[in-house]
């Protein structure tokens, strides 16, 4: 499917469909009269509105008096002087009503189950949390998490929130050289990580990454290394600087004051790729992050006590954070938490896995749903998946034809689907349906969230109210939403608050909106690619490319792709001459590949490198990145190429290598 087909498809998709009568009658959220309400509501009191549901939502050690705080925008203040703890919050007040609920049931790579209650959940991260306060680690320290998923990963995280310490999760997949730029640039203490991982049958070690982050410049800060063993491989321990899980765990007591902390103290921060430099630490807030988790929960996923929720997102991203280790444990809710792959042993592990944990409501990524479509779009139908009420989407758009699929296949024609807009720097959902209210389009994310203004405007930061498009915004502050880039605030306002948008957030997504209001999103409007779900900068992948002896020069670029969304495409020129065979060049482009696989980790590696002499640009020497995209999609160029400046290059960038 070419990009212009699914833009067409959703411009032209016409079927709606409302809830049914029997979940909108049980729905938390039941009619549009009711959403509509909600939304007027916080549109009358805005701050009161959020300062309610914060009151409702969360158990305060001190109640807040100050609700938004907007004097030194946009670094926006809410609830500051409340005092809370959100380990506290999302484990510590379920026990006395609850404490032998099942909180998580873990699921391993090898398909073996553990459950954890509550009152388990809470005594490992207390023993936890006094086990890092052991190691003189304290409130406002950064601490990194690079671990599989897993029990204990959900652990570190709980266990860093009851002490005020500041933690940054990295995503197992990322490569030593991202860590360490991470590690780096947080100036973290500690690093809980594993000996390995499990995935599809194989074990993966992940404590060498550590090891050679650690040897690279910059890493003094680090005083501890806290490694879980998962695979039992033997590896290395520094005696003055690593500690094994169990050794650190098993003398601890299991009682452990939670830290009081502002509202306002950074949760955690969590890196996201920009379009431009090294990736931005995006910090979170205590109390208005917590908030947002809670709330779009229990709209948008109608959360029930009776729920199996699973999110199958790993803890390394941001739908992780909000939808596993916080939002569903602040709720009291029972979870899945998956180790492995939906491709292990077999593409039905998902659909098993429902069935198994009689799951109720699943969220999970588009490119999943369109892989496990091409690999067996039939096999839901061998499993027995009635217990599933409530499907969700995220990460990027859903083309019409998988939405169906979903829909049909998956949630049988009873589960109305969650398409859920947001980001990293909001921190929760921001565009979706509620589930009892909104009649549902297949593609379209629909309508913002109570107490959410979402708006599209025009370059000039004007709203745009014909159905041509233009830039998502958010016009108001809201609790969940990034707090600043971590050491950058310059670079916050500059990406966030660019003075042509008047104050309004800038998400970085082009829309439009329908007839009905609804948001449709197009894509992202930097250079920001969106490959099956992740979110990976250009520049980052260039810089990588450069970064190797034999690489002059790189441009990189997204095509659209069947089952990712979108490929990673590199343009590339070589310091010498360009190798003769296709053999040689092959394997040129391999090594490439795997340079960048080292350089960031796997999940950036170009799914196709071209080589040129040059690369196309103007005469005033920038890229024409633009042609790049074209030629990526394979394109005649229509577009206008009187500015470049060595037209002859295009003709030799159109061959392929894969
Ligand atoms: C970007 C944010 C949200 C958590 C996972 C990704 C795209 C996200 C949707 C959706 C269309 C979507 C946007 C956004 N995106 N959800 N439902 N429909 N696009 O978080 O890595 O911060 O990426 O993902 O382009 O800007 P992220």
């Amino acid at each position: 499917m070419s990009e212009s087909n699914s833009i067409e498809s959703v411009l032209h998709e016409t079927r709606v469909f409302p809830p049914s009568a029997e979940f909108a009658t049980r729905a938390n959220v039941s009619g549009m009269e009711s959403y509509k309400a909600m939304v007027a509501a916080s549109e009358a009191d805005y701050s009161g509105y959020w300062a309610d549901l914060a009151r409702k939502n969360i158990d305060w050690k001190q109640p807040f008096t100050k609700v938004l705080d907007e004097s030194n925008a946009p670094f926006y203040k809410w609830f500051e002087d409340g005092l809370l703890n959100v380990s506290y919050n999302c484990l510590d007040r379920h026990l006395a009503t609850q404490s032998e609920k099942t909180a998580i049931i873990f699921e391993g790579d090898d398909g073996k189950v553990t459950r954890v209650s509550y009152r388990e959940l809470h005594g490992r991260v207390c023993q936890f949390a006094n086990g890092l306060k052991s190691r003189g680690i304290k409130k406002g320290d950064r601490v990194i998490i690079y671990m599989p998923m897993s029990v204990e990963a959900v652990v570190a995280m709980q266990a860093c929130a009851r002490i005020g310490a500041i933690h940054s999760v990295v995503f197992g997949g990322f490569s030593s050289k991202s860590l360490h730029e991470r590690i780096t640039d947080a100036q973290a203490v500690a690093i809980i990580t594993a000996d390995g991982q499990f995935r599809g049958g194989r074990a993966m070690p992940l404590k060498p990454a550590v090891d050679e982050a650690l040897t690279m410049d910059g890493c003094e800060s680090v005083h501890s290394v806290i490694v879980y063993r998962r695979i039992g491989a033997s590896i290395e321990l520094d005696d003055d600087r690593d500690i094994w899980w169990h050794d650190l765990f098993n003398s601890q007591s299991s009682v452990c004051e939670p830290e009081w902390v502002s509202a306002e103290h950074p949760l955690f921060i969590l890196y996201t790729s920009g379009s431009t430099g090294t990736p931005k630490g995006v910090q979170h807030s205590s109390g208005g992050y917590l908030l947002g988790a809670m709330t779009s929960i229990q709209w948008v996923f109608d959360y029930k006590p009776t729920d199996v929720f699973w999110c199958t997102a790993d803890v390394g991203w941001i739908t992780g954070h909000s939808y596993v280790a916080y939002g569903p444990l602040a709720l009291g809710a029972t979870q899945v938490v998956f180790e492995g792959v939906p491709t292990y042993p077999d593409a039905g592990r998902f659909w098993k896995m429902i069935q198994d944990h009689k799951v109720t409501t699943f969220y999970t990524a588009p490119t999943a749903i369109r892989s496990l479509i091409k690999l067996g779009g039939d096999l839901p139908k061998q499993y027995d998946l009635s217990s599933l009420r409530l499907l969700g989407s995220v990460g990027e758009p859903i083309n019409p034809e998988a939405w169906m699929w979903y829909y049909n296949v998956v949630g049988q024609g009873r589960c109305p689907i969650v398409d859920t807009w947001w980001q990293t720097e909001t921190g929760s959902h921001m565009i979706s349906p509620l589930p009892g209210a909104t009649p549902i389009k297949p593609g379209s994310c629909t309508l913002p969230l109570p107490g959410i203004q979402a708006a599209i405007v025009n370059e000039a930061g004007d709203e745009v109210h014909d159905q041509h498009g233009g830039f998502l915004v958010i016009k108001k502050p809201f609790p969940s939403q990034i707090r600043t880039i971590w050491g950058d605030p310059e670079r916050y306002k500059k990406s966030y608050f660019p003075e042509e948008m008047k104050g309004a957030y800038l998400a970085g997504d082009s829309a439009h909106r329908d007839a009905d209001g609804y948001f449709w999103i197009m894509g992202r409007i930097d250079d920001v690619l969106n490959v099956s779900g992740h979110r990976l900068g250009t520049m980052e992948i260039e810089s990588a490319l450069v970064a190797n002896p034999l690489v002059a020069e790189a441009a990189v670029v997204g095509k659209p792709h069947d089952i990712k969304g979108e490929a990673v495409v590199a343009f590339v020129v070589l310091k010498g001459a360009r190798p003769a065979d296709a053999a040689a060049v092959k394997k040129l482009a391999e090594e490439l590949r795997n340079w960048v696989g080292k350089e960031i980790g796997p999940i950036a590696k170009p799914d196709e490198i071209r080589f040129g002499e040059n690369l196309p640009k103007t005469r005033s020497g920038k890229i024409m990145r633009r042609l790049l995209r074209a030629i990526a999609k394979g394109e005649e160029i229509t577009q206008d190429t009187s500015t470049l400046e060595n037209p002859a290059i295009l003709e030799q960038l159109k061959e392929v290598v894969r």
